[in-house]
C-alpha cells in the first residue's frame, strides 16, 4: 500500500515536471552555427538612445538623492561604497554636446525623461526656468533632427511626494496626473513619442520587496500594491493625456522590463514553482491587466490582489519593451529571500548580475506581441567596464530582433541603453553601460570601442 502510494506520488512529480518542462522550454540557439552579420531592418525602423534625469543631469534633489545618503539595517550603504549621483553627468548644462554625441552615433532618435523634482518642487510650484529649459533641450533635438521620446516618470519623483505615501497610495495618483497634465501642455506640440512610467515592476520589487531602492521597504503585499498603483497611474495617465490637444496625434506607451524568471533546477519541482510565481508577479500580471483590464497577483503567503479597471485595456499606443536578460531562480526556505539567483558557469556574465541571453530578447517580444500593439525597445544595453562583451551583446540581441521582425512580429523601433556612462541606481557609477566613457572627474566623453559595431550596424541599416 505505502509502496503504491509512494509510485504516485512519483508518478505525479514526473508528469509535474515534464509538463512544465516541455510547455515552458529554456530557449537556447546554438550561437556558433548563427552567423549575426545577418541582420536586416526595414528603412522606417527607428534607431535610438536613452538615459534618464536621474541618472545624468546632476542635482537632483528627490526621494533618490534622500536614499543615496542612507544605510540599510545592517549598517551597510544603500548605494554602493556610498557614492551619491551628485553631478552626474553634468548633462543639465552638457546636453547641447551631448546631443552632439547622439548625431556621431548616426541614430534619430533620443529617450530622456525629466525630473519632477525639478518642474514641480513644491506641490503648488511649477518652475518655469526649468520647464523652459526642457523647452530649449526639446528644440535643440529637433533642430539637429533627433526626434525626442519623453519619459514622465523614471524611478524618481519629488520629496514632498514622497512624504505624501507616493505610489503606496491609490489616492495620490492624481497628483501625478496634474504633473504630467502640464508637461503635455507644455510639449505636446513637439514631442510625438511619450512614455508614461518607467518598469513599474522593477520599482515595486525593488523598492518594496528587495530595498534596494527607496523607499527600501520590504513588505512584499505593499509591493504588489505599489505595482497596482503604478499601473492604474499609468491607464488614467494615459485616457487624461489621449483627451488634451494633441492628445490623439502623439503616441503614449508604458515601458516595461520583461526579465524571465527560469528555474535552476529544471527537475525540481521547487524551483518551478517559485520562477513562475516570480514571473506571474514581475511579468505576466502587468500584461494580463493590459490585456484584460484585471490585475490580479496570487501568491499565497507573499501577495495577494485583485483589481479591475476595463480602462487598462487598449491603455497602450506601443509596448516599450526594455529587456536586459534573464536570471535562474534556485528556492530556498527562507520568507525574507525566498529564492537566489544563479548563473550557469557557461553563460557569459557582464558586469551587471545578468549574462548575455539573446535568444530572451526574441522570448520577450514573442510574449508581448499578445497585447497586439507596436513594439519599440526602448532599453537595451550592456555594462562592461573592460568593453570586451559590448560587441557580442549588441550583435546577438540585434540579431534576435531582426529574426523577429523576419517572423512577423511588429516591433518599429531600438534604443540603445546607454548614450553616456551614468548612475546606476543602487550600483552607482560603477556600471558602465555607455556608448560613450565619461571620465567624472574631468566630464570628458570617449566613444567606446564597442559602440563602434552599434554605429556600423545604424548606419548600414539606414
Ligand atoms: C532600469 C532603468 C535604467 C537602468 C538600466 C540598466 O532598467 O533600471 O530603466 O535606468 O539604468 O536598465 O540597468
Amino acid at each position: 500500500m505505502t509502496i503504491g502510494i509512494f509510485y504516485i506520488v512519483i508518478g505525479l512529480y514526473v508528469i509535474a515536471i515534464s509538463y512544465f518542462h516541455f510547455k515552458y522550454p529554456e530557449m537556447r540557439w546554438n550561437w556558433d552555427n548563427i552567423s549575426t552579420d545577418k541582420i536586416s531592418f526595414p528603412q522606417s525602423f527607428i534607431w535610438g538612445t536613452a538615459t534618464a534625469a536621474h541618472q545624468v543631469e546632476g542635482n537632483c534633489t528627490n526621494n533618490w538623492s534622500e536614499f543615496e545618503k542612507g544605510t540599510k539595517d545592517g549598517g551597510q550603504p544603500n548605494i554602493k561604497d556610498n557614492q551619491q549621483s551628485g553631478i552626474a553627468c553634468d548633462h543639465w548644462n552638457r546636453y547641447p554636446e551631448d546631443i552632439k554625441l547622439i548625431r556621431e552615433l548616426g541614430v534619430t532618435h533620443y529617450r530622456f525623461s525629466v525630473e519632477w523634482s525639478k518642474i514641480q518642487p513644491k506641490q503648488e510650484t511649477f518652475d518655469v526656468d526649468v520647464l523652459d529649459h526642457y523647452s530649449k533641450m526639446i528644440d535643440t533635438l529637433i533642430e539637429n533632427n533627433i526626434t525626442p521620446v519623453l519619459t514622465l516618470q523614471h524611478f524618481t519623483h519629488p520629496i514632498w511626494f514622497d512624504r505624501l505615501g507616493a505610489f503606496e497610495k491609490e489616492e495620490n495618483i492624481n497628483i501625478f496626473i496634474s504633473f504630467c497634465e502640464r508637461v503635455f501642455e507644455e510639449y505636446s506640440g513637439k514631442v510625438d513619442y511619450w512614455c508614461t512610467i518607467n518598469e513599474p515592476a522593477v520599482v515595486a520589487t525593488q523598492g518594496y520587496f528587495s530595498g534596494r531602492f527607496p523607499p527600501g521597504k520590504k513588505d512584499s503585499d505593499l509591493s504588489a500594491v505599489v505595482l497596482k498603483n503604478f499601473l492604474e497611474a499609468h491607464v488614467q495617465v494615459y485616457h487624461t493625456l489621449k483627451k488634451m490637444e494633441n492628445g490623439s496625434r502623439v503616441k503614449i506607451g508604458l515601458v516595461k522590463n520583461i526579465n524571465q524568471f527560469d528555474p535552476w533546477r529544471r527537475w525540481h519541482l521547487l524551483d518551478w514553482l517559485i520562477s513562475s510565481a516570480v514571473n506571474h508577479f514581475f511579468n505576466d500580471s502587468t500584461i494580463e491587466f493590459l490585456r484584460t483590464g484585471i490585475f490580479k497577483i496570487r501568491i499565497p503567503g507573499l501577495a495577494w490582489i485583485y483589481h479591475e479597471n476595463p480602462g487598462a485595456i487598449g491603455s497602450i499606443d506601443f509596448f516599450g519593451l526594455n529587456y536586459y536578460s534573464h536570471n535562474h531562480l534556485k528556492m530556498q526556505f527562507s520568507v525574507e529571500e525566498p529564492f537566489t539567483m544563479q548563473y550557469p558557469d557557461e553563460d557569459i556574465l557582464t558586469d551587471m548580475p545578468y549574462t548575455i541571453y539573446g535568444e530572451g530578447i526574441y522570448r520577450a517580444i514573442e510574449d508581448v506581441s499578445s497585447l497586439g500593439v507596436p513594439i519599440i525597445i526602448t532599453e537595451n544595453g550592456v555594462a562592461d567596464s573592460e568593453d570586451n562583451r559590448r560587441e557580442l551583446y549588441i550583435k546577438r540581441y540585434l540579431y534576435a530582433v531582426s529574426k523577429a521582425i523576419e517572423n512577423g512580429f511588429d516591433i518599429r523601433g531600438y534604443f540603445y541603453w546607454s548614450l553616456i556612462d551614468n548612475f546606476e541606481w543602487s550600483f552607482g557609477y560603477d556600471m558602465k553601460f555607455g556608448l560613450f566613457e565619461v571620465n567624472h572627474t574631468t566630464q570628458e566623453r570617449t566613444l567606446r570601442r564597442g559602440a563602434k559595431t552599434f554605429i556600423d550596424i545604424v548606419r548600414d541599416e539606414t
